[in-house]
């Protein structure tokens, strides 16, 4: 790491650009060892009197440097290795540098480019991916996002092997280029894109594509041709992308009443890729793993998730790229409000409450989690090293969840009209977080000062809450307290704006009206309250009898909450309670209140056991799912899901791993020899409803989520073994097969061993051509819970499928044996902490952004016990003591050892 390299960039010192672009023209010559880049740059000063010309580049070779038509003199300019600085542009151009034109060649080896950032390699396509900060390394650019421009781009590549040239915008011109006396002929290709975009949305692939084709007319009746490019052998996998992509499209128009822009829309799916996906403009680039689904193929988890992640791209059409950011400060701008438009997408498409559970327990377990570390920041953070490490889940969900409260503050209707205010008002711009909270208001006419605290603080809120019933004076009252811990650089904190949205019930399980009296008047008050004190009262009246309180309702902000239910009550919640959310939310509180219990016992050396109101809530669940048939199946295997060991981690003060694990396989499998019989009812039931193995319907991805939770239990009986052998067997659904590999790698029963070897080899030799198919293969190895995961992962890593060269690889070995498998990482020597460090400095070469990410676990170390926070702590240590690590890991382990 050199010194240089490590400098924070700081929000406070923001500036708006001495100079901008109106166009850019780009000619790109791809060759099998090299990249030469051609721009031509047309600038215009911005700012009074500025005579100096700072651009933004990195790893480049510059090769020519011109200025109107003229080389600049050597000593005219300083290239360094972040810069290219042209002095006294006054003098070099003889006038005023109000406008002029800068010219500048350089080569650059994206063959070699292993970081999968600007222009690279992914097998044999070349494309780009510019964001944040990568176009800095293609040419010399003022590479931020407040530098919106023009560019038109020509493409020069071999025929035969590149025989798709893309870029943003329109074709405007394509030919071949042949040279007398060679075999290869080259072509060309000039896209042109007639929205101005800031460098980071910036595209180019060229490859060797099969391309499948549709057509979305928009509501003004404007056709727009959408193309999906995949390898050749990929095309039977793109039909759902296409199909969610035309979903998007005409959801953004009802919903927002935003309608796409350009003639063409495309999608070119990658095998190595950083991230899920890239919304540059007119031409998504998107990691296979988020656009290929096929059932034969492909989970229903992952199904999702291409739909949602097609969804989210495109959405950033308006969300993003008509109108961005100012600074990469401002990123939530863009990520939080996409990944809000695209979650309520996912409600409207499946199952609402089902999402909002999804959701909800991801943020609880990793947002939560990250808040509560060395990395906290705030939505809008004030500093960073590297820009690529605050593409993080609060910046994403946290502040997808501010969004949510504002549109919840201001309602449906006033939500449209601050969001059509917002692209009215800022299309084409580049923007701030706090553009968009003063759109909201000045539309609404809403109060959203104290609300932008959640823009700028960081940490989890936590509310205390006590109820209390007056009989005689028919009231009910609510004390509610909120804190929220000191997070770094953040000591105190101000108290935030929290919509605390709330419902009583009466014994039969209704909703009672909120009455509040004010000045003497009854006013039937909302179920949002408004928490803006540290302390503040509610005080309900006329209620006839003793509520019980269902808080948070929706999950309507993103705190902590403590209120001290009694297990009666959070069983008559988890049955009645009118919001689907809460009622899921009720059973989760029991399920802890048990496990805190089981804890306790296991601390003491007692025999566990299950406390009978589980056993009661649970079979309540059960009855329903045996006796309705309608109700929604996804729902009722949440219901009956355990809380995750990453979940209870997060929750703990200080986690004992072991504890907590030995605790929940004990109800895991308590549950599951009790309701042996139900189980098996409901799975064999749910399995014969299933018609079609092949249907990803809503309908038919709950119930095979319901069929497979069911399957997860019975594991733990005596039939569990055959059970899941014959469905991953006899089922030709992923998803089913996914379920029954699961059960088998995960069973202790003693035949299970073998089975074990068999199943895993055939799965493989099975499924070995489909990468897809084998980065789940991978990680359901790295997950199983049985005793020396080290090990079998340690081993895997020599596997002729895997390379650390692919992220998705990574991501489903190390990412997810680090990440899921918490028993087998915190060993009590500490080797899974080395195993993580080795992996994090050997990647650090390859590709920095994926090392960083990768050692997310390792910063969680303030949660666990002493000895294994030293341990972790050494890891860091020694990573830290490492010559030459990239930004992107030294920023982290630096935080983690303030
Ligand atoms: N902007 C991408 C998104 O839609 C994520 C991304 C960031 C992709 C950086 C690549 C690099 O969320
Ligand atoms: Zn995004």
């Amino acid at each position: 790491m050199k010194d240089s390299q490590a400098k924070a960039t700081l929000l406070s010192n923001y500036k708006i650009p001495d100079f901008l672009i109106n166009e850019t023209l780009l000619k790109f010559e791809l060759f099998e060892t090299h990249a030469i880049v051609d721009s031509s740059l047309q600038f215009f000063r911005n700012v009074e009197g500025a005579d100096e010309l700072v651009l933004d580049g990195q790893d480049l070779e510059l090769i020519s440097l011109e200025i109107e038509g003229q080389p600049i003199p050597a000593g005219s300019y300083e290239v360094t290795e972040s810069s290219l600085t042209i002095l006294n542009l006054a003098k070099i151009l003889n006038k005023d540098p109000d406008k002029f034109t800068l010219k500048c060649v350089t080569r650059i080896e994206p063959q070699n480019n292993t970081a999968l950032e600007c222009l690279y390699k992914s097998k044999r396509m070349f494309c780009t991916q510019c964001e944040a900060e990568g176009f800095r390394r293609i040419t010399y650019y003022l590479d931020r996002p407040d530098v919106m421009s023009k560019f038109t781009t020509t493409i020069i590549a071999d025929k035969a092997s590149y025989p798709t040239l893309l870029s943003n915008g329109n074709l405007v011109a394509s030919k071949d280029l042949d040279v007398d006396g060679q075999d290869s002929v080259r072509h060309l290709a000039t896209w042109e894109d007639p929205f101005k975009k800031p460098s980071y949305l910036f595209a180019l692939v060229a490859g060797n594509l099969s391309c499948k084709e549709d057509v979305f007319s928009t509501a003004s009746e404007r056709e727009v041709a959408l193309k999906i490019f995949v390898e050749d052998k990929d095309v039977n996998k793109i039909d759902h992308a296409m199909d969610s992509l035309k979903r998007a499209m005409k959801w953004d128009e009802e919903v927002y009443g935003r309608e796409y822009d350009l003639d063409t829309f495309m999608i070119v799916a990658v095998d190595d890729f950083n991230m899920g996906a890239m919304e540059n403009k007119g031409l998504n680039i998107f990691n296979t793993s988020c656009v290929l689904a096929n059932p034969l193929t492909t989970t229903d988890a992952a199904f999702q998730r291409v739909e949602a992640v097609v969804a989210h791209e495109y959405f950033h059409n308006w969300s993003g790229n008509r109108v961005t950011c100012r600074d990469w400060f401002q990123l939530s701008l863009k990520e939080g409000f996409t990944v809000y438009r695209d979650a309520e997408f996912s409600a409207r498409m499946g199952s609402p409450v089902v999402k909002r559970i999804e959701d909800v327990s991801f943020l609880q377990t990793v947002q939560f989690a990250e808040d509560s570390g060395p990395m906290s920041h705030p939505v809008r953070p004030d500093s960073y090293i590297e820009i690529s490490n605050f593409y993080t889940v609060t910046i994403y969900e946290k502040g997808a969840e501010v969004v949510r409260m504002i549109n919840l503050l201001l309602g449906d209707a006033q939500f449209r009209k601050g969001s059509d205010l917002y692209f009215e008002r800022h299309d084409g711009q580049a923007v701030t977080t706090e553009d968009f909270v003063c759109a909201m208001e000045d539309s609404s006419g809403e109060d959203l000062s104290l609300f932008r605290r959640w823009y700028s603080q960081a940490g989890t809120p936590r509310l205390e809450i006590n109820g209390h019933y007056d009989e005689s004076e028919k009231t009910y009252t609510l004390d509610v307290s909120q804190s929220c811990l000191p997070t770094p650089g953040q000591d105190k904190k101000l108290t935030f704006h929290i919509p605390l949205k709330i419902g009583l019930l009466d014994k039969l399980g209704n909703d009672m009206p909120l009455l509040q009296r004010e000045n003497e008047e009854l006013l039937e008050i909302d179920c949002v309250l408004n928490v803006t004190n540290e302390n503040q009262r509610f005080v309900f009246v006329n209620v006839e009898e003793s509520p019980i309180p269902s808080l948070l309702r929706g999950f309507s902000a993103p705190v902590t909450l403590g209120f001290q239910y009694t297990r009666e009550e959070l069983s008559f919640l988890a049955a009645h309670d009118n919001d689907g959310f809460n009622k899921w939310n009720a059973g989760q509180l029991l399920f802890l209140d048990v496990i805190d219990e089981l804890l306790k016992m296991n601390s003491n050396n007692e025999n566990l056991f299950i406390p009978s109101c589980l056993y009661t809530t649970f079979n309540c669940v059960l009855e329903s799912a045996l006796t309705n048939q309608e109700c929604d199946k996804a729902l009722l295997a949440y219901l009956l899901t355990v809380p995750s060991i990453p979940f209870l981690i997060e929750r703990s003060d200080v986690a004992n791993v072991s504890a907590l694990y030995k605790v929940r396989e004990f109800i895991l499998e308590s549950l599951a020899f009790r309701f042996k019989i139900e189980l098996e009812r409901i799975y064999f039931d749910t399995a014969e409803s299933l018609i079609n193995p092949l249907s990803v319907s809503g309908d038919d991805i709950g119930r095979r989520m319901l069929k497979n939770l069911c399957l997860s239990y019975l594991a733990y009986t005596d039939k569990g073994l055959s059970l899941c052998e014959s469905q991953l067997r006899s089922s030709r659904n992923m998803t089913d097969q996914t379920a029954a590999l699961r059960g088998i790698l995960n069973s202790g029963d003693e035949n299970a061993e073998v089975l074990r070897e068999s199943v895993v080899l055939e799965f493989y030799e099975r499924w070995k051509d489909e990468p897809l198919v084998i980065d789940n293969w991978f990680s359901l190895q790295a997950t199983s819970s049985l005793p020396g995961g080290l090990g079998r992962v340690e081993t895997l890593l020599s596997h002729e499928a895997f390379t650390l060269k692919n992220p998705n690889k990574v991501r489903a070995l190390i990412g997810a044996f680090c990440g899921q498998n918490a028993n087998n990482f915190h060993l009590p020597g500490g080797e899974g902490y080395k195993f993580l460090a080795d992996q994090v400095l050997k990647l650090d070469a390859i590709n920095p952004q994926i090392a960083a990410r990768l050692l997310v676990p390792l910063t969680r170390f303030k949660k666990f016990e002493p000895s294994a926070r030293a341990l972790m702590l050494n890891q860091i240590n020694r990573i830290k003591a490492t010559n030459s690590l990239s930004k992107d890991v030294f920023e982290i382990v630096e935080k983690c050892t303030i």
